[in-house]
């Protein structure tokens, strides 16, 4: 179906120039979607601005839209996009059917992207107009829930959509490629365990080892011989690959590889509990690769159901969410929350990577958070964004998105534009204890201690309060050195 020229030409003003990579171009470089040799073909490509970052990282990508491109044709990729095209289309059945023929052309992943009602609020004005609303550019713009952007997908392709992030969702062609997906999400990214002792044998060898570590280290388990691309060396050289990992043993810590196997155990379990929400697939329909894990690991699929469900059933109870923020190994608490820096999320409790992960299973990865906070009160998470959590040593908090895990409503706030931002202390505790910026931070926090920087706990949360605090005691900061105002 051909649209009206009329809101064609209006259409072609909502596509804006981007200086950076749009927010589903960083979903699936983040995730892997991409890997070298696979093409992407963005379906509605505005200015083509992605395109040519994707050249730039060096992809092979193409693109059509109707009035920026119209001369492009249209090709099958194994990638394809439609970003923030959906959105502008006041028509309900061109809507359908522009992702319809998006979809025609994913060969492995469809990636859909539209605005969310919690974006409006920035349009100052706008009438309502059939589904939607009319901005004062004269634009169509539909702005959906992210449970109904997702019911809508699934609906007009009869498909099963994965929230990727907010108003970003990726469609699998294939089962069991969706499958793999969502598992890896809640998989933890460890380093394989290190040397410890010079085994001759080992460092003779260790080229040949190499890929037999990195899969242990990655899945917890010993592969099967066609699981690895050396396996017939491995053979060669030790007799079996269960020998081969003997001698791996030798020289690293056996406890750590058992910890990874534990903790791939965990992974599994908390990947099976949250796939209960949307049908868990049957045995036959997981990867090869999650199969031999479930049996590696639990000996069969209904022990391994039942240990998940066992986990999530937990997660309901009252008081599980209270108690396991209470006994959290890492976090800042604060009488109504748990907070912590995204890159402790692994080495969380099962209960409260659980707890997370129904929100993520909800919303996808969440642009620039990088502290999650896990309500106590009751069960909401909140993603927060403080930028230059790194450098700063009490940076702002720059803006908030929280998702109600029962109604599933999702609120957003921005602190951009006040002088007055609430702002972190103590940034260790939101870290792990081998964080490399650990001791940096703790330094830091117990001079200011010392100093009587934290006495009036009322006044150092905001930014004002903060600053008039540090005037008093006559001190300023530089970096993360605490330094004499008075010389
Ligand atoms: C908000 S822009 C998004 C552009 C680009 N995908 C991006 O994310 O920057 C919407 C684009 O959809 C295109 N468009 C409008 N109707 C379309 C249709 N039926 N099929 C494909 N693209 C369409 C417009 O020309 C416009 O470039």
């Amino acid at each position: 179906m051909q649209p009206a020229p009329k809101y064609l030409e209006n259409r072609a003003r909502t596509a804006i120039g981007r200086a950076e990579p749009s927010r589903p171009l960083k979903c699936i470089l983040a995730d892997g979607l991409l890997t070298p040799g696979i093409r992407l073909f963005d379906y509605g490509c505005g200015r083509g601005d992605d395109l040519r970052h994707l050249s730039m990282l060096g992809f092979e990508a193409s693109g059509w839209d109707p009035v920026h491109r119209p001369d492009h044709e249209h090709r099958s990729a194994p990638v394809v996009t439609i970003g923030y095209v959906v959105n502008v289309i006041e028509n309900p059945a061109e809507r359908q059917e522009a992702l319809r023929r998006a979809w025609a052309l994913a060969e492995q992943v469809l990636v859909v992207s539209a605005r969310l009602t919690l974006e409006a609020k920035a349009l100052r004005e706008r009438t309502d107009y059939e589904d939607g609303c009319l901005t004062s550019r004269g634009t169509f713009q539909k702005f959906f829930e992210q449970q109904e952007l997702r019911q809508w997908i699934d609906r007009t392709l009869e498909a099963n959509a994965v929230p990727a992030a907010p108003g970003v969702f990726y469609v699998f062609r294939d089962e069991q490629a969706r499958t793999h997906f969502l598992a890896s999400r809640y998989r933890r990214r460890l380093a394989a365990p290190r040397l410890t002792k010079s085994a001759e044998l080992f460092a003779r060898h260790e080229a040949v080892l190499a890929p037999l570590m990195e899969f242990v280290g990655e899945r917890g388990r010993l592969p099967q011989d066609d699981e690895l691309a050396n396996t017939a060396e491995l053979a060669q050289v030790f007799g079996s690959i269960r020998k081969a990992f003997r001698v791996v043993l030798y020289a690293t810590d056996e406890a750590d590889w058992e910890a990874v196997r534990e903790e791939r155990g965990r992974d599994l379990s908390i990947y099976l509990a949250l796939s209960r929400f949307e049908g868990r697939p049957p045995f036959g329909k997981l990867p090869l690769a999650l199969q031999r894990d479930v049996k590696a690991f639990f000996g069969n699929y209904k022990q391994a159901c039942t240990e998940a469900d066992t986990l999530l059933y937990s997660l309901g109870q009252p008081g599980t969410v209270e108690e396991a923020c209470q006994n959290s190994a890492v976090g800042k608490l604060t009488p109504t929350a748990l907070y912590i820096h995204e890159s402790a999320l692994p080495i969380l409790s099962p209960v409260l990577r659980l707890y997370e992960g129904c929100a993520r299973g909800y919303l996808g990865r969440v642009d620039g958070a990088n502290i999650i906070k896990m309500h106590r009160g009751e069960p909401k998470i909140s993603y927060l964004n403080y930028p230059d959590f790194d450098n700063d040593p009490h940076p702002p908090l720059a803006e908030s998105l929280t998702v109600h895990l029962q109604t599933f409503r999702v609120k957003t706030r921005s602190f951009g534009a006040s002088s007055n931002r609430p702002i972190l202390h103590r940034k260790e505790l939101f870290i792990s204890a081998d964080h490399p910026l650990h001791a940096k931070f703790s330094r830091l926090t117990r001079i200011e201690e010392s100093k009587g920087l934290f006495d009036d706990t009322s006044r150092i949360g905001l930014e004002e309060g903060w600053n008039e605090t540090l005037a008093q005691k006559g001190v300023y900061l530089k970096g993360h050195r605490l330094l004499s105002a008075r010389g």
